[in-house]
């Protein structure tokens, strides 16, 4: 069996921030100059009061299974990744299920930071291949405005809100004719999780609950790990870089989707960029610009995309799929 990506959805909350005005609604020490050098944010998205990650995972994923021509009734498996679930339980992905009215199956969500969208179709994949599920909801979902701390300009200036959604049709190789998911590449490193974590949780005894990040050093591991995970899916698949048509990266730093798109020898418009308008949003930041791309027909039926991600654990990863 072949997963085939037959619908994209993504959704934003209606707010959008600039860097000037999240400077100055924050007090924060810091330019739009700054933070465009850096990182080539302009503006983010921000969550209305009491809007959760199932809210907007809900929206992303009942976009992309209208845009298969599919409903709820096609839905085997929902799996989220989020590292902002709306509570410890139920999982986001069992709110979800819940509220589209699918009833049979199952749900849960994956937590991999950053990563979480890889991750979570790396299962999904797997999933179809053997047979378990037909048709899979993978969502990524993040409401980081909850979890940032707004009075450090280090980080507060890099994340956003939002959620993405791909629905999975699992065919036969026959009918799938090259389509699919070819193969997902999942890694992580315990030993890094303190450069790049969340200080406290829902089963922590202390902490702020906050996102603490040592940015340099995050950098210096994105570029070889995530060089690395797109080499071994090219090998995995005996693709070479010349094949790949568009590359979807996690969009955290438009310095190193830059480097990942110098190193493919890939031109910039084949390199979908969201990070400008969104600026991170974690694990729903490719399931956002696979939709984005669908949408606006720059990502076709049978072009060759490529994913990659990292994120806190450290996790990271790459997948390879043709549309
Ligand atoms: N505005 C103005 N000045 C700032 C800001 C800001 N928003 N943030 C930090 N600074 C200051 C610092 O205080 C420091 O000042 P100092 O020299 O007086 O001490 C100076 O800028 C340099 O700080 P650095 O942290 O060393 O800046 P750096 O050049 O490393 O850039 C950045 C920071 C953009 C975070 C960079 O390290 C980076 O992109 N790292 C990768 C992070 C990343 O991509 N994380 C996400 C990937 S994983 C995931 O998605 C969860």
């Amino acid at each position: 069996m072949r997963a085939v990506i037959a619908g994209t959805g993504g959704y934003l909350p209606a707010r959008s921030v600039t860097n000037d005005e999240l400077a100055a609604w924050k007090g924060l020490d810091t330019t739009d100059a700054w933070i465009v050098e850096r990182t080539g944010i302009r503006r983010r998205h921000i969550a209305a009061e009491g809007e959760t990650a199932s809210d907007m995972g809900l929206a992303a994923a009942r976009a992309a299974l209208a845009a298969a021509g599919a409903d709820a009734s096609d839905v085997d498996a929902v799996i989220v990744a989020t590292a902002t679930p709306d509570s410890a339980f139920p999982s986001t992905a069992t709110l979800i299920q819940g509220r589209l009215g699918s009833t049979r199956g199952f749900s849960f969500d994956v937590a991999a930071a950053c990563t979480g969208f890889v991750y979570a179709l790396g299962v999904a994949d797997a999933l179809v291949r053997c047979g378990q599920a037909r048709g899979v909801l993978v969502i990524g979902t993040e409401v980081y405005s909850r979890i940032l701390d707004w009075t450090d300009r280090g980080t507060c200036v890099l994340f956003g809100d939002g959620a993405g959604a791909v629905f999975l049709r699992g065919m036969p190789e026959a009918e799938a004719a090259g389509r699919g998911i070819l193969s997902t590449h999942l890694h992580s490193d315990g030993r890094h999780g303190e450069i790049l974590h969340v200080d406290g949780g829902a089963g922590s005894t202390g902490g702020t609950g906050v996102v603490r990040m040592a940015g340099k050093e995050v950098f210096r591991h994105a570029v070889a790990k995530l060089a690395a995970a797109v080499d071994e899916a090219l090998a995995a698949n005996r693709l070479a870089q010349s094949d790949v048509q568009w590359l979807v990266p996690h969009q955290a730093n438009i310095r190193i989707i830059d480097a990942m798109g110098k190193k493919l020898g890939l031109p910039r418009e084949r390199v979908v960029v969201t990070v400008d308008r969104h600026a991170n949003t974690s694990a729903a930041s490719i399931p956002l610009a696979l939709a984005e791309a669908a949408r606006d027909g720059r990502i076709a039926r049978g072009d060759l995309v490529l994913m990659e991600a990292i994120g806190g654990g450290l996790t990271w990863g790459a997948a390879l799929a043709r549309f």
